[in-house]
């Protein structure tokens, strides 16, 4: 800024020349005019109206004038001032407003659409299917137990008292993960190829009394077809308790058919083997589509069935006393009862579910009339 000077006229500052203030806010208009976005607008802004504008630099050159000259001055670049920034307000204005018009239209959202037009999703039968047989168990008071899918040899198959040249352990069925190590073969590591491993881990887990129920995804090196597939589920019973017989196992097994299919089921016993129980048994459950009606009735043939009036379901017995000992459980005072079998082939049999790839192809045609339970 330069100092008072007494002959100083105003008309001979360049700066504040009538002309030059008229061009500096004709420029000023022209540029609020010609933004086309508040980013524009705001970019004209600063060059027009800021600090450092021609306008704000006209001005301070005001103070420099002598006293009679400076209101002349300072109502001309005022004037000049107040039409730049009115210009610049309703130019703010018009771009806001388009803006607000413009996401109105971007962010609206057609409230009529139909919403549902995507289904919502359904749980699939085989896990709902397992937790009502889960469930028959808890409300007898049994516990969920859980353990992992990849797991020790040792749980898989010592424990339960596999003998170390047992053919289940061969490559043929099981998935080794890291196969036996060392030349005692310590334990290596298996996709769990059934769900009994849970009752040596819930043993070693807990104190008697036991009573544990697991539903899981068991693994064996099966091809899939019609009636395989390498990855399905079983549900395994443990109880373990003082004065435990085969008659509680039985009853145990009744009270589950007919709570899954009706009052007048029963289910029955054949000798059979598995290392971890002893004696051991098949279980079969009365054929619930015939009830045993088709046997040796030619006219009434049952598909279910087979006319064979019995439908297998799994394997069971009681623990045999070396798995207790391997789990530090005492078998002079405790015994107990185990029954363990597949979910898909009993899902299969209660729907008349031919084909097992039908169950791991997540087609919901497939999945649709078991209800969409979520
Ligand atoms: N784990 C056995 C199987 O997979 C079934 C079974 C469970 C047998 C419990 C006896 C007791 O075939």
């Amino acid at each position: 800024m330069s100092a008072p000077n007494k002959s100083y006229d105003p008309v001979e500052v360049e700066a504040l020349k009538p002309e030059e203030i008229e061009r500096m806010r004709d420029e000023a208009l022209a540029a609020f005019a010609a933004a086309d976005s508040l980013d524009a607008l705001h970019e004209a802004k600063v060059a027009h109206t800021g600090p450092a504008s021609p306008l704000a630099l006209a001005n301070r050159e005001i103070g420099a004038l002598p006293p009679h000259a400076k209101a002349e001055a300072g109502k001309r670049v005022g004037m000049a001032r107040g039409a730049v920034n009115k210009a610049l307000a309703t130019r703010q204005a018009e771009l806001e407003a388009e803006r607000d018009a413009r996401v109105l239209v971007e962010e609206s959202v057609d409230v009529t659409l139909p919403y549902d037009r995507v289904p919502p999703g359904a749980r699939h039968p085989l896990t709902t299917f397992m937790e009502r047989v889960a469930d028959v168990f808890v409300s007898m008071g049994y516990e969920i137990a859980e353990g992992p899918e990849v797991e020790a040899e040792w749980f898989n198959f010592d424990a339960l008292n596999f003998g170390p040249d047992h053919p289940a352990r061969q490559m043929q069925d099981t998935f080794f993960v890291e196969g036996p190590k060392g030349d005692h073969g310590e334990s290596g590591v298996v996709l769990r190829t059934h769900t009994s491993p849970v009752q040596a881990r819930s043993l070693l887990d807990r104190e008697p009394p036991v009573y544990i129920v697991c539903p899981g995804r068991v693994y064996r090196t099966d091809e899939l077809d019609a009636t395989h597939t390498p990855v399905f589920h079983q549900i395994e019973l443990l109880a373990v308790d003082e004065g435990l017989t085969m008659a509680d196992l039985k009853g145990t097994m009744d009270h589950m058919v007919q709570s899954l299919f009706g009052p007048e089921m029963k289910t029955r016993l054949r000798p059979n083997y598995f290392p971890f129980t002893e004696p051991s048994a098949e279980m079969d459950m009365l054929c619930y589509v015939c009830k045993g009606e088709s046997v040796g009735n030619p006219d009434r043939p049952c598909r279910t069935c087979s006319s064979e009036g019995w439908i297998e379901l799994g394997g069971c017995g009681m623990v045999n006393p070396r798995v207790l000992v391997a789990c530090g459980v005492d078998p002079e005072k405790y015994s107990g009862f185990a029954f363990g079998f597949g979910i898909e082939r009993m899902l299969m049999f209660r729907h008349n579910v031919e084909d097992m790839r039908d169950m791991v192809e997540g087609d919901v045609r497939f999945t649709r009339p078991f209800g969409m339970e979520i």
